[in-house]
């Protein structure tokens, strides 16, 4: 039987423990069945490498009913290959991004463009805020996944011969 075409998504934001983690369950969450979407999240810093997100994220997604999450990585030269969309959560993760040796541009965005093209808006980074801002941010993230979800065709394609 032909392969199905894959469609592969990586969300990146500074320490993988907050806002990438959690934008990355939501949309897991969104395709859960969908075989062909790969979902995937960084961060641009190696810090938290091998840790499970943050408390706060962790609880904030169980409040919405998402128990699945998974360990931090940094962000690597393999990513800009594998990947169709690398999508940055702030403007400092998307130069972070673009300034890999590797980077291939055509795939990096910024998340909030996938609303607006024209925006400008981080995901604020919640690490020092409030519960508050992790709520903010999951409610922020919740409408760009919708977004990323009615703008790239995940309907099953064939994997094209070769
Ligand atoms: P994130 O938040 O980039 O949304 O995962 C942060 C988490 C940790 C740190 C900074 C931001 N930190 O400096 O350790």
């Amino acid at each position: 039987m032909p392969e199905l075409q894959k469609i592969r998504i990586l969300f990146v934001c500074l320490g993988n423990i907050c806002r990438s983690p959690m934008a990355q369950a939501i949309l897991r969450h969104k395709t859960g069945g969908m075989g062909h979407v790969e979902i995937d999240s960084a961060g641009t810093g190696d810090w938290h490498t091998g840790e499970n997100p943050d408390p706060r994220t962790v609880a904030v997604l169980l409040r919405h009913g998402i128990q699945e999450y998974s360990r931090a990585r940094q962000l690597r030269s393999s990513d800009f290959e594998e990947f169709d969309y690398i999508i940055g959560m702030d403007a400092a993760n998307v130069k972070d991004i673009l300034a890999w040796r590797e980077a291939r541009p055509e795939k990096v965005s910024l998340a909030a463009t996938w609303q607006d093209p024209a925006s400008t808006a981080p995901v604020p980074d919640p690490y020092y805020g409030s519960m508050g801002d992790f709520e903010r941010v999951f409610d922020q993230l919740d409408e760009i996944t919708d977004a990323i979800l009615r703008k790239i065709d995940l309907t099953e394609h064939e994997q094209p011969e070769g």
